[in-house]
């Protein structure tokens, strides 16, 4: 693999597999992530063969920063034209990471905050990241709320990863509210991002993007079947109708764009609902959040200055 590549995490489903597809049909070379390889090199083949794409799988278990740490560092040299920082979960259920760490912080925010920097020296000039965060951070949003999915509240990166060390008032419950906090925390996560590439003089942009609600993707999995197959079926007929409903093929042509279109270049961070750009949450705007997050991030996925070319806050 010799042209830039671009890295998208979460490749086996949903809008990582859609992006990717619609990537390898602009021509890009792509290295896929995911946890089961099997999965991966079928989907690289299969980019191959539509569409002539020279395609590598990329195993981790972004549950398991020893795990992406390794991965990581399979990809050395590798010159980089941008990063999708897609997979993501939300449960219901009290799960924690390999590492100890609640596991829709540690998979949504703390791996991708890991691979970010120490792939970050590998970015080419003009490169572009894009993180997926979503419209269930921000509190006007009406669809999420009819979902049942609260507005996020941030309690700082520590209290997030360790719910059972915070003091009962800086405790999230288990459930859609770590969700959407954690898509905040895509948010500022964007941004400090932007903003360390910057004071550093790199020709980098980041964009945190808000896909929509997208019913053809996996990450319901944890409605009961039956409910599921309702819940696509009329999502389906609804998409059309309703704004900030996409179908994953849709949105990956809003991401695709962002990694592809001259119009980006140089442009810095932007938050987007789809391609339009908009402003994200008054908290997703706080610098000071954004700093702590950068810093307390970094402390939990044990980053050394040595490993990081992007300097703590
Ligand atoms: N669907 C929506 O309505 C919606 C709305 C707004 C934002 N988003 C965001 O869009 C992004 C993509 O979500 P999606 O809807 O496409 O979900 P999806 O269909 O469930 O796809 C998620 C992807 O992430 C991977 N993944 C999950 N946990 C992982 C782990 N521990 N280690 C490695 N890979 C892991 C999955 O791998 P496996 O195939 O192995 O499970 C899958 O490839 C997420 O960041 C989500 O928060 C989604």
């Amino acid at each position: 693999m010799t042209n830039p590549a671009v890295l998208i995490t979460g490749a086996t489903g949903g809008l990582g597999r859609a992006t990717a597809q619609e990537l390898a049909r602009r021509g890009y070379s792509l290295v896929l992530g995911g946890r089961r390889r099997e999965a991966l090199e079928s989907e690289c083949r299969a980019l191959e063969s539509r569409f002539g794409a020279r395609a590598r799988p990329w195993v981790a278990e972004l549950a398991n920063l020893e795990e992406v740490r390794a991965a990581a560092r399979e990809l050395d040299g590798l010159p980089l034209r941008g990063i999708v920082a897609n997979a993501g979960v939300t449960t219901t259920r009290d799960v924690r990471s390999a590492d100890g760490y609640e596991l829709t912080f540690a998979v949504n925010v703390l791996a991708h905050q890991l691979l970010l920097c120490l792939l970050e020296g590998q970015l080419v000039q003009g490169a572009r990241v894009v993180i997926i965060s979503s419209g269930v951070h921000e509190p006007g949003n009406k669809l999420a709320r009819r979902a049942g999915i609260p507005v996020p509240r941030w309690v700082g990166a520590h209290n997030l990863a360790r719910p059972d060390a915070a003091a009962p008032a800086d405790r999230l419950p288990p459930g859609p509210q770590r969700y959407s906090t954690s898509k905040l925390g895509n948010v500022l996560q964007a941004r400090a991002l932007q903003a360390r590439l910057r004071a550093r003089g790199r020709d980098v942009d980041v964009f945190a993007v808000d896909p929509g609600l997208m019913v053809d993707t996996e990450l319901a999995r944890e409605l009961p079947a039956p409910l599921r197959l309702l819940f696509r079926a009329v999502g389906r007929l609804a998409t059309p109708f309703v704004d900030n409903m996409r179908l994953s093929r849709v949105s990956a042509r809003h991401v695709a764009a962002l990694i592809d279109a001259p119009q980006w270049s140089g442009r810095g961070f932007a938050y987007l609902d789809g391609d339009r750009v908009k402003p994200p949450s008054s908290d997703a705007l706080r610098d000071e959040l954004a700093d702590a997050l950068w810093r307390d991030a970094n402390e939990l996925v044990a980053l050394r200055d040595d490993d990081c070319a992007l300097p703590r806050a």
